[in-house]
């Protein structure tokens, strides 16, 4: 049996589209992801994470490369990949016309567990997502929240040895998101292996061993979250509210970020008292937290984009 639970190799995808220019979505990934790890796959809209998940989960044919899943390779041995697999879709609906309850039971039937141990694990996974109160309830009567936690109960469920999970916890609330943390923390103690997507940076960074971010169809970086934020050079964060063109100023106080609310220094403690001085004199609004994954993923990736243009 492979070591690994998943390996890609130069995987491409190029689309065709009806009338229109070829997209290339993917252009060569290669990564691997280790039995009973959590790795989060970052990037902007549009950078290739959903195209990515949707070949490695046999749902979508690479243009050229290959992704094997405990070592079986995802295009030839489509069937015992699906096995061993089980996904939660981007922007996926549970049946509107089941209950959770029905959609997580009928799920696990479909996959071959007996009625028994279907029932116990479906009772398990709603207890989990907190779905009881709604759990007998039909899934279009349910929030959207509700039905996205549906959808990732439906998944949890089945413990799969891998799971795929395109931005699981998409609206969902504060405690909801940390409930889905607290399942995907419990899979890989009991062995199972997830490769994620997500958009909320800190879930990344709590929850992820290691991440890829993803810049046009191409890995940009590969590391764990304490590895990125330190390449960013410091451990403070400065943020100078609408400092944007103030970079000059600050410059010299450590490396900048600028986002569309604010200038971003990253610097450290050390320097704080110089840096608070300047932004006082200058009637500035300034706050200081720790470096984020945030901060340095919008590093990482602007540098990524000044050099495309
Ligand atoms: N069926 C399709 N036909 C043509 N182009 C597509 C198709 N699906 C995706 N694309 C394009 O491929 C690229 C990658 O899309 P993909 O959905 O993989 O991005 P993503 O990283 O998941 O983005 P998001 O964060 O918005 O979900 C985008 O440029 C997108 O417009
Ligand atoms: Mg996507």
């Amino acid at each position: 049996m492979s070591p690994e639970a998943l390996v890609a190799d130069r995987v491409r995808k190029t689309y065709r589209v009806r009338g229109g220019a070829p997209v290339d979505a993917l252009s060569g990934v290669s990564l691997r992801v280790g039995k009973g790890e959590r790795v989060a796959l970052l990037g902007r809209n549009g950078a290739g994470k959903t195209t990515f998940l949707k070949i490695a989960s046999t749902l979508l044919a690479p243009t050229s490369g290959t992704v094997s899943v405990f070592g079986h390779e995802v295009q030839a041995e489509a069937d015992i990949v699906r096995s061993s697999i089980a996904v939660v879709p981007q922007e996926g609906k549970p049946f509107f016309h089941l209950t959770p309850r029905e959609q997580v039971y009928t799920y696990l039937r479909a996959r071959g567990f007996d009625r028994a141990s279907a029932k116990t694990r479906t009772g398990e996974a709603l207890a989990q997502m907190e779905l009881e109160e709604v759990a007998d309830r039909l899934n279009i009567t349910l929030s959207g929240g509700q039905r996205q936690r549906t959808m990732v109960a439906t998944v949890i469920a089945t413990e799969a040895p891998l799971l795929f999970l395109d931005e699981p916890t998409i609206g969902m609330d504060p405690f909801a998101r940390r409930g889905v943390w607290e399942s995907m923390r419990r899979l890989t103690r009991r062995g199972s292996t997830i490769l994620l997507t997500t958009h909320y940076l800190d879930e990344a960074e709590a929850l992820s061993h290691r991440l890829y971010i993803i810049e046009r169809g191409r890995v940009l970086v590969d590391g764990s979250a304490e590895g990125l934020k330190k390449e960013v050079g410091g451990t403070l964060r400065v943020s100078i509210r609408g400092g944007q063109d103030l970079a000059e100023t600050f410059s010299s106080f450590g490396s900048l970020v600028r986002d569309p609310e604010a200038l971003h220094i990253i610097t450290t403690p050390e320097r704080l008292v110089e840096i608070m001085g300047v932004a006082v004199g200058m009637r500035l609004t300034a706050t200081v937290g720790p470096v984020t994954l945030e901060e340095a993923f919008l590093k990482v990736v602007g540098r990524s984009i000044d050099a495309e243009n």
